[in-house]
């Protein structure tokens, strides 16, 4: 018999990975209509009613942009919601694998961040995901907090869908390049997902706390950009070239980290393996547009 987990989130890029992805739960998925964050008894009377083995929280409120003029949506959902969550998940003895962001810091770290890095968000989605990663671990329940960056793939919406849009209509993007992050391959975090539930389910204490899980190695925005623009090309796709331009000279509501590099070494000693960006960019391209059909460089 497989262990149920309740997964919180049906429509999401992780929540689509998740589905995709192996695991030894029986998972049953939640969309915002069963469960709306801002409602947070909601997704918290789901635990109580279903109480299964493992709880997944894949949904929050990622409009980072917008959350600087909805803060209060926004705290429902990422600090309200997964306080209850895990205050449920505790009562009913369930493990809970929340999800979280990078952008808990400001990027002047010179270097990858770690976990015992302390937090600096420079907006409202930032400080509501690390207020809710504090109620997550504050909630008695048997939690792992994994914050992960720049994720991306086949599935849901995502940079490599964004780029590839830019490049159909043709001639020149700019892409910010003073931007460096580690890029996650969206089924590679999934794997990682069910690979802290079950240590979890399994009774390690060694899988609660705090983890990052990004990508093995760093890129700009614009680097990500040309490799996804090149293997556009490569497979017959739209092409267009990058123009890497100043985060300074590209505006928006909230700021981004201009380092958000995670460390991943603390999940990767517990053995769940971060991979290069690359070849996982070539899986996604493979998905969306076929094998290679041409030699780009
Ligand atoms: N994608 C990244 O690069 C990235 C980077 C760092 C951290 N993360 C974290 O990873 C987790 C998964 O993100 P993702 O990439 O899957 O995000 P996503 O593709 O934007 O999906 C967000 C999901 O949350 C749902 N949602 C939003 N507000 C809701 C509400 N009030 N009630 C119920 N559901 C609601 C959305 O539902 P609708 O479809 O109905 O809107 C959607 O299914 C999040 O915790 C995010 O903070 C993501």
């Amino acid at each position: 018999m497989h262990p149920s987990a309740l997964v919180i989130g049906r429509t999401g890029q992780l929540a689509r990975e998740l589905a995709r992805a192996p695991c030894r739960f029986q998972p049953v998925f939640l969309g915002r209509e069963e469960a709306d964050l801002t409602r947070p008894e909601e997704a918290a009377a789901a635990v109580e009613r279903t109480r299964p083995a493992l709880v997944v929280l894949a949904a929050a409120y990622t409009a980072v942009d917008r959350a600087e003029s909805e803060p209060e949506t926004a705290r429902l959902a990422n600090t309200v919601a997964p306080g209850v969550v895990a205050e449920a998940c505790a009562r009913v003895g369930a493990a809970l694998v929340h999800v979280s962001t990078d952008m808990v810091f400001d990027g002047a770290k010179d270097g990858p961040y770690v976990e015992t890095d302390p937090p600096a968000p420079l907006g409202v989605y930032g400080q509501t995901k690390l207020d809710g990663e504090g109620r997550v671990l504050g909630s008695g329940a048997r939690a792992a907090v994994v914050r992960t960056s720049w994720v991306f793939g086949a599935s849901g919406a995502n940079f490599v869908q964004l780029v590839l849009r830019l490049a159909a209509q043709g001639g020149e993007m700019r892409i910010v390049g003073d931007q460096v992050g580690r890029p996650t391959g969206g089924g590679d975090l999934a794997r990682a997902v069910w690979a802290m539930g079950d240590l979890l389910v399994g009774g390690e204490a060694a899988a609660e706390g705090l983890f990052h899980y990004a990508g093995a190695d760093d890129a700009t925005r614009s680097e990500l950009a040309e490799a996804i623009v090149a293997g556009s090309a490569a497979r017959g796709g739209p092409a267009a070239r990058v123009l890497p331009i100043a985060t300074a000279d590209y505006p928006t509501p909230a700021r981004r980290p201009l380092n958000a590099r995670l460390d991943s070494g603390r999940l990767n000693r517990l053995g769940v393996a971060s991979r290069p960006w690359r070849p996982v960019l070539d899986e996604a391209l493979d998905q969306l547009l076929g094998p290679r059909t041409r030699d780009v460089s």
